[in-house]
């Protein structure tokens, strides 16, 4: 199915991808990613995409497989399923997230005549990989993620050497970053874009990416960059001192891609603001709630928050912010959320879109880890 959402800025592209620094961020510019390149990410099925999901993502996918041409260029993004198990899901609820996903995917606007689109755990050269980086990588590495902590609800200052910290967290769940280090290099990816939360991912997998090259005296694998996108962190509604995130308890917090109008207007209503009366100005520390709620707009607009500032010169208080804020969302989405539920009432049509994908993905990861073997002496 081709995008029907193409009024997106083609401009927003990685200047930077052409800088020798490993992180860069996708920012409007009319650059192009050099040839050859392949743009690799991921997303966990949890269900429905979020705004957060969208903008630190999504988007930025869209993107960068719109903005760029040629042919040579690669864009692979799947669904880490296999990530998903690493706390535990209900088998029916799991399958249902997975579909939602590929929807949301679709309906963001993903276009599969450009992008492969895949399941991770349709392609079980992922979890191969997995294993011979799992060698690789060393507990004091994954030890130092934060991420494994916030899912087995530990502190980010605690360690897998404590008592109780060690017999409550699963060997997946810590080995977490490995099994994603292997869905990157397994594609010998360039480019990976991500939101801000994954960066430490990201350079442990450069790590893991160096030890394997220099292990086997090779430069297989490239050390691929993490594209960040602009707007990098899309905070919670309510509280917006945390991440948007759909574990969120407080349901206002959090804006579906596929929320309705009156589900945008209701949440964005909700939102903590400030008693800061009078015009609308950019400050995370003293206005976080209201600073959000810009980055929100610049982020879905693909204008400077200088520029979104600009724009709101008119506006004198809270409700007209929120007034404003409502309606560039309900425009963004209003259409992802048609067709979403279409795709969603479509089954079949979701199996081919992914059995494609999985055979696409399939022939690159089954060529890739014939010569990883190789290297290792495993062939
Ligand atoms: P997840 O839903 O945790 O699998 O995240 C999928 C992608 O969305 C990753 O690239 C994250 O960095 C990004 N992401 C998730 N939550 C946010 C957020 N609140 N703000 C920006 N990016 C986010
Ligand atoms: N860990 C990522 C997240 O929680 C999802 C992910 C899995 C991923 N494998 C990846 C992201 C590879 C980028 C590249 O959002």
């Amino acid at each position: 199915m081709s995008s029907t959402f193409t009024h997106i800025s083609r401009r927003s592209l990685a200047t930077a991808v052409k800088n020798a620094a490993s992180v860069q961020e996708i920012s409007v510019s009319n650059s192009t990613l050099p040839p050859n390149s392949r743009i690799f990410s991921m997303i966990q099925p949890t269900g429905r995409i979020h705004l957060g999901n969208y903008l630190g993502a999504v988007k930025s996918w869209r993107t960068l497989a719109e903005s760029n041409t040629d042919p040579s260029n690669k864009f692979i993004y799947g669904i880490a399923d296999l990530h998903a198990i690493t706390v535990p899901k209900d088998p029916k609820q799991l399958k249902e997230y997975r579909y939602q996903a590929i929807a949301s995917l679709l309906a963001s606007g993903l276009d599969t005549s450009k992008c492969i689109l895949f399941f991770q755990s349709a392609v079980p050269e992922h979890a191969e990989l997995n294993w011979f980086l799992t060698c690789m990588t060393s507990m004091g590495a994954l030890n130092r993620m934060t991420q494994w902590k916030s899912k087995a609800q530990q502190s980010d200052s605690s360690s897998i050497l404590e008592e109780n910290v060690l017999e409550m967290t699963k060997a997946g769940l810590f080995c977490y970053p490995a099994l994603q280090a292997a869905d990157i290099l397994l594609y010998k990816s360039t480019h990976v874009p991500v939101g801000d939360d994954q960066s430490q991912h990201l350079e442990l997998c450069r790590n893991v990416a160096k030890t394997f090259n220099s292990t086997y005296n090779t430069d297989y694998f490239p050390l691929p960059k993490t594209l960040l996108t602009p707007a990098k962190k899309i905070l919670s509604l309510k509280t917006p001192a945390k991440k948007m995130s759909k574990s969120d308890p407080v349901a206002t917090s959090c804006i579906y891609v596929t929320d309705t109008p009156e589900e945008i207007t209701l949440k964005i209503k909700k939102a903590t603001t400030d008693s800061i009366q009078g015009q609308v100005y950019f400050d995370p520390v003293e206005r976080p709630g209201v600073s959000n709620l810009i980055n929100i707009v610049s982020g879905l607009s693909n204008k400077s928050i200088d520029e979104v500032v600009e724009d709101m010169s008119f506006i004198n208080n809270h409700k007209e912010l929120k007034d404003y804020v409502t309606n560039i969302i309900i425009e963004e989405f209003d259409a992802k959320r048609q067709l979403y539920d279409e795709l969603m009432k479509d089954r079949s049509y979701l199996e081919s879109i992914c059995t494609q994908g999985r055979d696409t993905a399939r022939e690159i990861a089954s060529t890739n880890l014939q010569e990883v073997k190789q290297i290792m002496g495993l062939d």
